[in-house]
């Protein structure tokens, strides 16, 4: 008797169930997420094997749009009632092939010509990475908007100025605020670089060799609403990792100003200080103190930014160690892409929430004004009468005891240089954060008019 043959049917050969598990790893809950992005690469590969002058045509044109019409169908079923893959597809993009064949029978057997699960992965990838992107950039000019309107309300409120955490010289509440929304600002720079850099299609290098057939690879990235192709096929797979690395670069430093603004925000807010309060609905009680509500959202911000950095390095120490030309390997820089793209959206949208219901005490933050704070302005005043600057600066430290706390009002109304307290430059700030806006839309419009052509139906489709 021949032995029962061991293992589950895929498409690509019989393999263990251990195997299997093991090797579809996060994927089969990742991947229903690029269910969509990864139906529009099909749909671009296909139209561009439609057009492929070969003769017997791989799809005639009529064929062609039908695969695309089920592409369509396959895309607004995961859109409204999730996708699932089974174990034996492995990933979506063969669950994606075993639907379009269960319903086109040769049609769906031919999708797969002249492409890898390699290129076709890294294409979902960067659609979706660009999607993401897009998101995160918009909410993150978001907080810095909320940032710079709470600075302009509060431009000549002051606030004690602090270095190695000490009482150092008269600052404002205009001053804190809009330097948050500065580094997000900056954080922004990031985010449209690396957006940059993801928008480049990957689609055509096949395995990692490219294949002999006509592709078209301009045309697909056209299709996809890409900038241009990833020239060398090679490199378009070998980068997979290192573009995740630099994605996770751009969202850790979103992470970084978001870890600032918790702590001085958990300082700031204590009892003790006063400075600034939240409603009691963005807090969390405790379970045996009655009296505490407690800053756990901040805190949590200021633990997921170690949780984005260190994603960063999971994926760089992957990449770090591969030779060219794909490997499994990358499959696992997904989980970590997701996960920062996750954990820095929500922080920077809750984050947003809150700074929204910021409550500023000018009485406490005026309070918080010692004579020592005004000693360097002082010296200052002794330089403005002739005196060197050592020579002032001396003499203010032998009579410290003689300062006296002066108006912070005045202090603040005296710091009139470039980006000082009485120096910022609002519209500045503002024609930044709409150079951002128009640069979402803009993009976000082009993609979307790309997919929809290419589609044939509104995207993104209404839910
Ligand atoms: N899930 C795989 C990944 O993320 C898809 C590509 C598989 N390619 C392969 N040659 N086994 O990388």
């Amino acid at each position: 008797m021949a032995p029962a043959q061991r293992g589950r049917q895929t498409t690509v050969g019989r393999i263990s169930d251990e195997v299997l598990a093991f090797t579809t790893g996060r994927d089969l809950e990742l991947d229903p997420r690029l269910a969509e992005v990864d139906c529009i690469g099909t749909a671009a590969h296909v139209m561009m094997l439609s057009r492929m002058p070969v003769r017997p045509p791989i799809f005639r044109p009529g064929d062609a749009r039908r695969v695309i019409r089920v592409l369509g169908e396959i895309l607004l079923q995961a859109r409204r009632k999730g996708f699932v893959i089974a174990l034996e597809d492995q990933d979506v993009h063969l669950a994606v092939e075993r639907l379009l064949t269960a319903r086109l029978g040769d049609l769906g057997k031919k999708v797969h010509t002249g492409r890898s699960r390699n290129d076709q992965v890294a294409t979902d990838l960067r659609l979706f990475a660009k999607i993401e992107l897009l998101e995160a950039m918009d909410e993150t000019l978001e907080l810095a908007e909320v940032l710079l309107a709470c600075a302009r309300t509060h431009a000549w409120v002051p606030m004690v100025g602090r270095t190695h955490l000490q009482p150092a010289m008269p600052s404002s509440v205009g001053l804190w605020a809009s330097a948050q929304a500065e580094s997000l600002l900056d954080d922004v720079i990031h985010l449209i670089d690396v957006y940059q850099l993801n928008d480049q299609c990957p689609l055509g290098a096949a395995a990692s060799y490219g294949v002999p057939l006509p592709i078209d690879r301009e045309l697909t990235s056209q299709l996809l609403g890409f900038s241009r192709p990833i020239h060398n096929v090679l490199y378009a797979i070998n980068v997979r990792g290192k573009l995740e690395t630099a994605i996770l670069g751009a969202l850790g430093q979103v992470m970084l100003s978001l870890a600032r603004l918790a702590q001085d925000l958990i300082l700031y807010s204590l009892p003790e200080f006063g400075c600034f309060s939240f409603p009691p609905e963005y807090g969390t009680g405790s379970s045996i103190m009655p009296q505490k509500n407690n800053p756990d959202v901040l805190e949590l911000i200021r633990a997921r930014s170690a949780t984005v950095l260190s994603l960063q390095m999971n994926v760089a120490e992957i990449a770090r160690s591969l030779p060219s030309g794909y490997n499994r390997d990358l499959q696992e820089t997904k989980g970590p892409l997701f996960d920062g793209l996750a954990i820095t959206r929500a922080s920077v949208r809750i984050m947003t929430l809150l700074t929204r219901g910021v409550t500023v005490h000018p009485e406490r933050l005026k309070a918080g004004f010692t004579p020592g704070v005004f000693a360097t302005d002082r010296a200052l005043e002794l330089v403005a009468s002739g005196m060197p600057f050592r020579e002032a600066y001396q003499q203010v430290k032998e009579r410290l005891g003689e300062l006296e706390t002066s108006d912070p009002a005045a202090a603040l109304a005296a710091k009139t240089h470039l980006g000082a307290p009485a120096g910022l430059d609002w519209e500045g700030y503002a024609e930044r954060v709409q150079a951002g806006r128009d640069f979402v839309q803009a993009e976000r419009l082009e993609f979307h008019e790309a997919i929809s052509q290419l589609m044939g139906l509104p995207y993104p489709p209404a839910n």
